[in-house]
């Protein structure tokens, strides 16, 4: 017998939201009234406490996730004619931001993990590499320790792309403190988010770190005397304090979702016919998205819809099998994990605010759709 339908929002932005309404508005009026609205007091002090939650050095805020990419990536001097090493299964911002620097991006495929498959890295590095830029993908951290030994042999940079993973770890260590520069989003719909686009950078490398500062800022060293040509990536006050309001709670939003992923662990295990992303004992993942794999993926994602649940697939089309993707030589078939992955795998809702009763009517419905 089928329950009586409830519905669940794959993501309920607004509404995340409203447990800080009232602390977010009382900062937004300081920040009216102080007139500083660009690179203040507030972005400061978000950078220390962002490097901080990392176990990082420094921080630096951008506009956004892309940015936090591409300024990363040409502080470290790449460009044209180099090759980045990536995966194809992520956003499309972490292939544009290599791209946008007129290097290459150069697709690695992925493991069970939906991470990059450190054992077909060696193959891919040319002369021309550079850098080596696994995704935390779903908030689960990369296979670091193999990457580490790579980068190490062939004398790589490593930039993490952390979008989707703030407080992720490997081995007890954050995300974002591996590699020589980690990118984080800010957008709204990440666990720390802005309330419009933001982004920042981490990095233990003193030199990079004012260099990035310099660069997210027109090129400027001071005032008058411009050093690279660059573009504005600031940061706004309003924004950092914004953010600085939600990184209080930045730890329970995240043991919630560990705590909702864990709920649908349970009530899913049983069934033969599902994938459930389970990290290993060396990775914390912070699940920003709950991604299972079913080979009716379509049907069970009508069905759910049909019954109240919204869910979201990331991403539909690897990047390799998109028009850009064609250009760079990419064709069906180059990433066979990827390509099944693809078809495959369905995004649960798992965002903070979800109800345990909210989570138990996802599982009925997943069970009465295997049932039917
Ligand atoms: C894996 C990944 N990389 C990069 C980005 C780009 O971040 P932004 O949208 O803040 O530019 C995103 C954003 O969704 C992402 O998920």
């Amino acid at each position: 017998m089928s329950s009586a339908k409830i519905e669940v929002p794959y993501v309920d932005v607004a509404s995340l939201n409203t447990v800080v309404h009232d602390e977010i508005m009382e900062e937004i009026s300081n920040i009216i009234q102080s007139g500083s609205f660009i690179l203040g007091e507030e972005v400061e002090k978000f950078e220390e406490k962002f490097a901080e939650l990392c176990g990082a050095k420094y921080a630096i805020g951008v506009n956004s996730g892309t940015d936090a990419l591409i300024l990363s990536m040409r502080s470290l001097d790449i460009g044209e004619g180099d090759e980045v090493i990536t995966v194809p299964n992520s956003f499309v911002a972490t292939a544009s931001a290599i791209a946008l620097l007129g290097a290459k991006p150069i697709f690695v495929d992925v493991g069970d993990d939906l991470n990059i498959d450190p054992m077909k890295v060696e193959e891919k590095i040319s002369k021309n590499t550079k850098a080596i830029l696994p995704v935390h993908l779903t908030g689960r951290p990369s296979n670091m320790a193999p990457l580490m030994e790579i980068s190490n042999k062939y004398g790589l940079h490593i930039v993490e792309d952390c979008a989707q993973a703030v407080l992720a770890e490997y081995d007890n260590q954050k995300v974002g403190s591996f590699g020589i520069a980690g990118c984080f989003s800010l957008h709204p719909l990440k666990t720390l988010s802005a309330i419009g686009d933001g982004g920042i950078i981490t990095t233990n490398d003193e030199d990079l770190f004012h260099k990035i500062k310099i660069l997210r800022n027109l090129g400027l060293k001071t005032r008058d005397d411009c050093q690279f040509w660059s573009g504005n990536s600031r940061l706004d006050n309003l924004q950092a304090a914004v953010l600085l309001v939600k990184m209080k709670y930045i730890e329970e939003w995240t043991e919630q979702r560990i705590s909702n992923a864990f709920f649908y662990h349970r009530g899913l295990s049983e069934f033969n016919n599902l994938i459930l992303p389970v990290p290993n004992e060396r990775e914390k993942s912070v699940f920003h998205t709950y991604i299972i794999q079913t080979d009716n993926r379509d049907e069970l994602k009508d069905f759910l819809f049909s019954r109240g649940v919204q869910t979201a697939i990331h991403y539909p089309i690897p990047i390799h099998l998109q028009s850009i993707g064609y250009e760079l030589g990419y064709e069906q078939g180059s990433f066979p994990v990827t390509e099944r992955q693809a078809r495959k795998i369905l995004s649960l809702p798992i965002f903070q605010g979800l109800s345990k009763e909210q989570i138990s009517y996802v599982i009925k419905t997943i069970e009465d759709f295997f049932n039917s």
